[in-house]
């Protein structure tokens, strides 16, 4: 093999992959509505049950965690520049009415609110991972942090019997439905 092909070659392996721009747009504007919805979704559960009920306090503990994503999320649209989302107002409004409209109807129903939202967005979480290449390591990193958090408030809406709430199957399918178009229309507007 000629030289010059050999050595273009090398480098060519060396190239570290690089996110493609508009992945990583997508990625912080929609995560970003997310965590913002989230934490609106535990305000509106904990305006009905108060927090200092025994339930109250299981949710604020998810609330705090909720707290911490978007304040990351906030630092990370900052950073890289991103546009956020233009129906925040619209998240505030849907994601409040969602969680007192649950806990309207009851402790295991506001749970099963929990399972449902976690579910849809700790798989969310694990499919960006692999859209993060080498160049954004630490984003990955605070991805698959924020999933376990989600994850483990999926688990305790479920040790909370959110299976055993009336209409259970129908309340999360309507719920997981509404997630997955808040996050499909939320990368793109
Ligand atoms: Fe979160
Ligand atoms: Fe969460």
């Amino acid at each position: 093999m000629p030289r010059k092909k050999t050595q273009r070659l090398k480098t060519k392996h060396k190239e570290k992959k690089t996110t493609n721009r508009d992945i990583l747009e997508e990625i912080i504007r929609v995560d970003h509505a997310g965590e913002y919805g989230a934490t609106k979704i535990y305000d509106g559960q904990i305006a009905i049950f108060g927090k200092n009920s025994k339930i109250g306090k299981t949710i604020q503990h998810m609330a705090d965690q909720e707290q911490e994503h978007i304040e990351k999320f906030n630092e990370l649209i900052l950073e890289h520049h991103v546009r956020p989302t233009a129906l925040l107002p619209l998240w505030n409004i849907a994601g409040f009415t969602l969680g007192a409209t649950t806990a309207l109807m009851g402790k295991k129903a506001a749970m099963a609110c929990t399972v449902a939202v976690e579910k849809v967005i700790g798989e969310h979480y694990r499919k960006q991972q692999s859209l993060l290449e080498d160049d954004h390591i630490e984003l990955k990193k605070t991805i698959y942090k924020f999933e376990k958090d989600e994850l483990e408030h999926h688990d305790i809406g479920i040790a909370h019997d959110a299976e055993q709430t009336p209409g259970y199957k129908v309340l999360s399918k309507f719920i997981e439905i509404g997630c997955k178009t808040a996050i499909a229309v939320s990368k793109k507007i």
